[in-house]
């Protein structure tokens, strides 16, 4: 089979030694040995029935706007293709949605919107796919996607079945959900969500209101226009993927002991700091990187962007190892300078297959 021509085996496509360079949001080289876009549910069983890939090790890849290739994967790259939102349900107050893994996130939050059903637009503009979402359970200016979340249907990969997660077996949390912990076991096929025809609009999170004044926009603003406010905020704070390649935010904020960050609050009183639980509080990594130092820095093409300091960037031909020892030196400074441990926020995938221990 000639590298990177499909061949179309019914409900799925296989590409031999496939480039995953414009499968990844950092534009990173890399190769698959084989890749499988699958657009029909029912050709899963049948696709990994085949001999050649019954024993391959198997990596789900949305739109790749959340991993790090930091080498080749020798194994089987599944993309779901599955296309398709359906309102199953609905009474005065809500509707559910079914929505197929393979819909690109944000056309479902406009798709939504302009149904009159609301929620979703402070989630405006995140890259990825629908079958995504639920694995680091998306989230932005203030909103959370478990809130809206009634199943997630999954293929498992182990067990070859498909099977139904209710929201509260998905152990969702900031970043995290049974599926991130259980990488290259589920393969998210669809995902159910509940959403409200009207509710009280969310905005509490640093520069919504601002935004919204800026607009014009007087009294309680519709759904559309809290979209806009978010869009129009995304847009001015982080790096256009499609310009300057990168993942989003590449580590997550951490949550730290309550008592470490009262110290750290009473020796550096601008640090934006959140109360997590009783106990704990969740700290900004921006600010850590960039008052380390690290804001804007260049180690050949890989990059701290000077736009926003949590977004890794590739400024044209950084390979993956490059871009994660840069991400392992903005790690340690910010360790040595505050003790406090980052955790990146994507998939690192490759020679260093794994993500570092908080
Ligand atoms: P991929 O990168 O393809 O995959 C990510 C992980 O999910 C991998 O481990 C992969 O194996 C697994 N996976 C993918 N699809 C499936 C599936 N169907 N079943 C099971 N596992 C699967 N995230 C936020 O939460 N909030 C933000 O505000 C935000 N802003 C961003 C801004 C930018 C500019 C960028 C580039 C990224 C941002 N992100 C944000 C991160 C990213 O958009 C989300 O994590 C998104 O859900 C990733 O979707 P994807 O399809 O690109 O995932
Ligand atoms: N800040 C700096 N330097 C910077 C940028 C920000 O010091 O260069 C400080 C500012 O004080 C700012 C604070 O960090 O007030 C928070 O910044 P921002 O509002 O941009 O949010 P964030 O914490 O950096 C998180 C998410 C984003 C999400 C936004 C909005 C994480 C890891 N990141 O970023 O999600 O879009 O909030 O809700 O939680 C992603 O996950 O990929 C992502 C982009």
């Amino acid at each position: 089979m000639p590298a990177e021509s499909p061949v179309d085996l019914g409900g799925h496509a296989l590409i031999e030694d496939a480039s995953l360079r414009t499968r990844n949001t950092l534009r990173v080289q890399a190769r698959a040995k084989l890749l499988a876009e699958v657009r029909d549910i029912a050709a899963l069983p049948k696709l990994f029935a085949w001999p050649a890939v019954k024993n391959m090790r198997a990596l789900v890849l949305g739109e790749g706007s959340n991993v790090l290739f930091t080498g080749d994967f020798d194994g089987l790259v599944v993309t779901p293709k599955m296309r398709g939102i359906e309102i199953t349900g609905e009474d005065e107050r809500a509707a559910r949605l079914r929505i197929a893994a393979g819909e690109a996130w944000n056309d479902v939050v406009r798709w939504s919107l302009a149904r009159g059903l609301c929620g979703l637009e402070n989630l405006s503009l995140i890259p990825g796919s629908a079958g995504t979402a639920p694995v680091q359970n998306i989230g932005a200016y203030g909103v959370e996607l478990d809130e809206f979340v009634h199943a997630v249907e999954a293929f498992d990969l182990r067990e070859q079945r498909p099977t139904i997660f209710a929201r509260s077996d998905c152990a969702f949390a900031y970043r995290d959900s049974r599926f991130k912990r259980e990488p290259d076991r589920w393969l998210i096929t669809a995902l159910e969500l509940e959403l409200p025809k009207s509710r009280e609009p969310v905005l509490g999170y640093a520069g919504v209101r601002d935004e919204l004044e800026a607009m014009r926009v007087q009294g309680r603003p519709t759904p559309m226009q809290v979209a806009e406010a978010v869009v129009r905020l995304r847009t001015r704070k982080l790096p256009d993927p499609a310009l300057i390649p990168n993942a989003g935010s590449f580590f997550k904020n951490p949550v730290i002991a309550r008592g470490h960050a009262e110290t750290l609050k009473r020796a550096h009183p601008a640090l934006p700091l959140w109360p997590s639980g009783d106990a704990q509080a969740k700290l900004s990594a921006a600010w850590l990187i960039e008052a380390a130092g690290f804001k804007g820095v260049r180690e050949g093409d890989a990059g701290i962007s000077e736009r926003h300091a949590l977004v890794l960037v590739n400024h044209g031909a950084a390979t993956g190892a490059q871009l994660w020892a840069l991400a392992q030196r903005v790690r340690e400074g910010v360790r040595a300078r505050f003790d406090v441990a980052l955790e990146p926020e994507p998939r690192i995938i490759g020679a260093h297959d794994r993500n570092l221990p908080a």
